[in-house]
């Protein structure tokens, strides 16, 4: 059989995507290349969120039709995702070496696709269709199967779509209409992964805290066989005693035995209802850590955004939320040069940083999408200054940053184990509750284990713990 290599751009839904891609195909009896110079199949899972990242998947592809492809003509090469899904046949008309294009709700398809293709029945294919039922789809792990050792944190899809439409993101044009999988299904996966020796999942969607809150066709019964359409409305998932939909979900998936952690990613901070609050404060596995992109201090540029919260709102969240869990980790996503940010606005963003400290913030600078409210914004923000605030910016993240990083120096805290550090494999590497990395002289046979490490020092957003106390 065909060897498959993928390579992943963009977000966590995405690495969530291939990883369900890659694993369709094993079953298939396809292999997984170590690289893109030895794989009959190249398939590039793309990201549309910002310009940078559509070039760096347009350039990759155009080096792969020019180089590999030159030795080893019979190679086939694909687009998956959200870039494949905003461009569809116009990415085979710009790079004519192109076979597949597979939109975000058709993941599921790309084994069948392929063996059209190796069958010879098919030449080119452009599938970027929307499916009923596709949330449903993403189900698939490659725990233990392909990988030669068992994962001991896992990602679980859990709706897919986007309906909050910020007026500077490309995502709900990309990733469609909020869809949710059954509360049932999530649970049955989870269970699944956990019998398989995953100690901690994390729950995906663009965004997660709106789970289950869409009713008619958009809410996809999972039980449906693949393919089939769903021929009745779908009700929400109803508000039971003030609890969310999300907040139910969490409470499901903590009553699954043998589970120590769950996490999150994406919320929206006006998700974070008192019940979310609550939860943090009542549920154990939750990890005190959260993720709750901010996007700007302005109120003035917040509702240009579309963000839908406050400035002074954004902030009684973080103090409840620190009130719930104190130690609570933070983190956020920050745009900077947003059309018509001013300096007072941007002064905003820095005393709101100042004033949060959070652990980490990742800054983006403003990119203009395709058919988004903003982008045909008046007064565009010029390059050079974008530059500059954001460099003001990440000095002011990262001096906050190291502060916060340091301040654990000599404390005792909790990481679960997940494995060798990727850039020195004589480490090993964890993971606090509160999601912060921490290296450490491990061994193979901790991965897995919680383990009680003391802090002795501090890297980039890294800490190192010290195996001395660390029942080796
Ligand atoms: N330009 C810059 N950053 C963007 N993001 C989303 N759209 C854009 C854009 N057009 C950022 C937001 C989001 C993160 C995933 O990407 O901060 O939270």
């Amino acid at each position: 059989m065909p060897s498959v290599y993928i390579k992943t751009y963009g977000c966590q839904m995405n690495e969530r995507d291939s990883e369900a891609v890659a694993a369709q195909l094993v079953a298939k009896g396809y292999t997984l290349a170590a690289s893109e110079y030895v794989a009959d199949v190249v398939l590039l899972n793309t990201c549309s969120v910002r310009d940078n990242a559509e070039l760096k998947a347009i350039n990759k592809m155009e080096n792969i039709a020019g180089d590999i492809r030159k030795h080893r003509p019979n190679v086939v090469l694909g687009f998956l995702g959200c870039m494949a899904q905003s461009r569809g046949q116009e990415l085979i008309d710009r790079l004519p070496d192109v076979d597949l294009v597979v939109g975000t709700q058709k993941f599921h398809r790309t084994a069948d696709y392929l063996d059209d293709i190796f069958a010879g029945r098919r030449s080119k294919i452009v599938d970027t269709a929307e499916e009923q039922g596709s949330e449903g789809t993403i189900r698939e792990h490659l725990v233990n199967g392909n990988a030669k050792v068992k994962s001991v944190t896992a990602f679980v899809s859990i709706m897919q779509g986007c309906n909050q439409y910020c007026t500077f993101c490309i995502v709900p044009y990309t990733r469609g209409e909020e869809r949710s999988r059954s509360i049932a299904d999530v649970v049955a996966e989870c269970r699944q992964l956990v019998g398989q020796g995953v100690r901690e999942i994390t729950l995906l969607g663009q965004i997660v805290t709106s789970y289950g809150k869409r009713g008619g066709f958009q809410s996809g019964r999972a039980e449906l066989p693949l393919g089939s359409s769903i021929g009745d409305a779908q009700p929400r998932i109803p508000t039971a005693n003030g609890t969310s939909p999300f907040v139910q979900l969490i409470e499901a998936v903590h009553e699954i035995e043998g589970l120590d952690r769950i996490r999150f990613t994406a919320p929206h901070p006006k998700g974070y209802g008192d019940d979310l609050v609550a939860a943090y404060a009542r549920l154990p596995k939750l990890v005190e850590s959260a993720h709750l992109p901010v996007q700007s201090g302005s109120d003035r540029v917040l509702k240009l955004m579309h963000r839908g919260y406050t400035r002074a709102r954004f902030l009684e969240i973080i103090r409840k939320l620190r009130a719930a869990r104190p130690g609570i980790g933070l983190t956020s996503d920050i745009i900077v040069g947003f059309p018509g940010e001013t300096e007072a606005d941007f002064s905003e963003t820095l005393s709101l940083c100042r004033e949060v400290e959070f652990d980490n913030a990742y800054l983006f600078k403003y990119s203009p999408r395709k058919d988004t409210p903003a982008a045909a914004m008046p007064d565009q923000i010029a390059g050079d200054l974008i530059e500059e605030r954001h460099a003001r910016l990440l000095a002011t993240i990262n001096a906050i940053g190291k502060r916060k990083y340091d301040a654990f120096v000599g404390r005792q805290t909790q990481i679960l184990v997940e494995g060798p550090s990727r850039k020195n494999s004589a480490r090993m590497t964890g993971r606090t509750r509160c999601n912060k990395i921490v290296l450490f002289d491990g061994a193979e046979r901790h991965r897995g284990q919680l383990l009680e490490v003391k802090i002795t020092r501090t890297g980039s957003f890294t800490l190192y713990g010290d195996p001395a106390i660390v029942n080796l």
